[in-house]
């Protein structure tokens, strides 16, 4: 059975989850209406990947005797300057929710919760790969610079890793 704290924390990210794939759905309509084909295919399947992220918390916490809570989600932004400034806000967001994982990992261990510590693991492994995906996507962009575009957004899906587990229920 789930402690309050450790439930309370998981519906967070729950929300967090749901909030990251809203945002990089925001983020592929800015790509496809401003000719990025190939980037908007990225954060497409990005968009998916997070949906599963947050499904895996929602199964968690019902299984462990607890609720999930589907929350509001606030509206992600919707413009950008460039590509770069695309994925750098990428990178930010991510980087933030490896902390809001971490944060949770923490508190698993002070409330002495073994099995959701167990659970973590996956996203904490997972958080690694993204940040790692994430940054070097942002090493090619400014490689190719303003002017290759075109070649960038062709190449993207060739640098996605493939998704790794399967988010099903535990
Ligand atoms: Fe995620
Ligand atoms: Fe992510």
């Amino acid at each position: 059975m789930l402690n309050k704290k450790i439930e309370d924390i998981c519906n967070r990210q729950i929300e967090r989850e749901a909030f990251s794939s809203n945002l990089y759905l925001a983020m592929a309509v800015w790509s496809e209406t401003n000719g990025y084909a190939g980037v908007a295919g990225w954060l497409y399947a990005q968009a998916e990947e997070e949906k599963l992220h947050m499904l895996k918390f929602i199964k968690y916490i019902n299984e462990r005797g607890g609720k999930s809570v589907i929350p509001a989600i606030k509206k992600p932004v919707s413009t950008f300057k460039s590509v770069e400034d695309l994925f750098n806000e990428v990178l930010k967001h991510e980087e933030f929710v490896t902390a809001s994982i971490n944060e949770i990992v923490a508190l698993t261990l002070t409330e002495k919760d073994f099995n959701t510590h167990n659970f973590l693991q996956w996203f904490v492994m997972e958080q690694v790969e993204e940040e790692a995906s994430v940054k070097n996507i942002l090493d090619k962009v400014r490689l190719v610079g303003k002017n290759n575009m075109y070649q960038f957004d062709r190449d993207i899906m060739g640098l996605r890793a493939p998704a790794t587990g399967t988010p099903t229920a535990q």
